[in-house]
């Protein structure tokens, strides 16, 4: 996965995602990014790169002709078309499931916002999606776009050892993760529960998925109907959301 991002800041972007898994997966190869300073695609003399609103108001927008400047040269060095995604709170909200989508893709372009916004005539010209990673508004668009990222590139094979990978499979599953301890075995008077201690494998699978049952009824009933359960499983709900 090559991702490229169109930033007034890619310092803050390059920084963000050299660390930890992101960062072994860049040196290994399995991602590559690129930040890219829009501001290196001004031609005003001061580097300038946003203007007043055209009807007034408050803010700066920033001009068309640097994003589609940086955008055009992005798209000759990949050369072929990719999806250019704008991060806007306008957006339809990222999730699971387009992390999934966007995962197949050979690049991707970021493209990051500031000040009111970006003139919508570039918009129309270069955005394939806009996405929003929540009902918030942020300074910019690069934390977004760095979220995005993030979740995307634990999906490209390689970037999580396959132990780790096991463990996406329990968000298609729509339910929350279980409960997890360490040693010691007793902190602060609470124990870790016996099953995990007993060895009994298929016991402790029982009581994980059942954690994970009743935390997601706790904490997200909202994801519950498209849970994948098993009849006993669900058994086990209804006995949950009578009691
Ligand atoms: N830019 C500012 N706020 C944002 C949000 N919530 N999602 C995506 N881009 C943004």
């Amino acid at each position: 996965m090559r991702y490229y991002v169109l930033t007034l800041f890619p310092e803050m972007v390059e920084q963000g995602l050299k660390t930890s898994i992101l960062g072994r997966a860049q040196s290994q190869g399995l991602i590559s990014l690129k930040a890219v300073n829009i501001r290196d695609f001004s031609e005003n003399k001061h580097g300038h790169v946003d203007d007043y609103p055209y009807g007034g108001g408050a803010g700066m927008v920033m001009q068309p002709g640097p994003v589609y400047r940086a955008c055009e040269a992005v798209e000759a060095e990949i050369g072929h078309g990719a999806r250019v995604i704008y991060m806007t709170p306008q957006g339809r909200v990222f999730d699971q499931n387009m992390a999934k989508e966007l995962a197949k893709e050979e690049e991707l372009i970021f493209l990051c916002g500031h000040y009111e916004g970006i003139d919508e005539r570039v918009l129309e010209q270069k955005v394939t999606d806009c996405v929003s990673i929540g009902d918030y508004v942020l300074t910019g668009g690069e934390l977004p776009a760095m979220v995005m990222i993030d979740c995307i590139s634990r999906l490209v094979p390689g970037v999580l050892n396959n132990d780790q990978s096991a463990e996406i499979e329990s968000f298609h599953d729509n339910l929350l993760e279980y409960p997890q301890y360490t040693r010691p075995e007793e902190f602060m008077g609470m124990r870790v529960p016996e099953v995990l201690l007993s060895g009994h494998h298929a016991n402790i699978e029982r009581w994980r998925r059942e954690e994970s049952i009743r935390r997601t009824l706790e904490r997200r009933p909202d994801l519950l109907p498209d849970a994948h359960l098993t009849d006993r499983e669900r058994e086990y709900l209804d006995g949950l959301q009578k009691g």
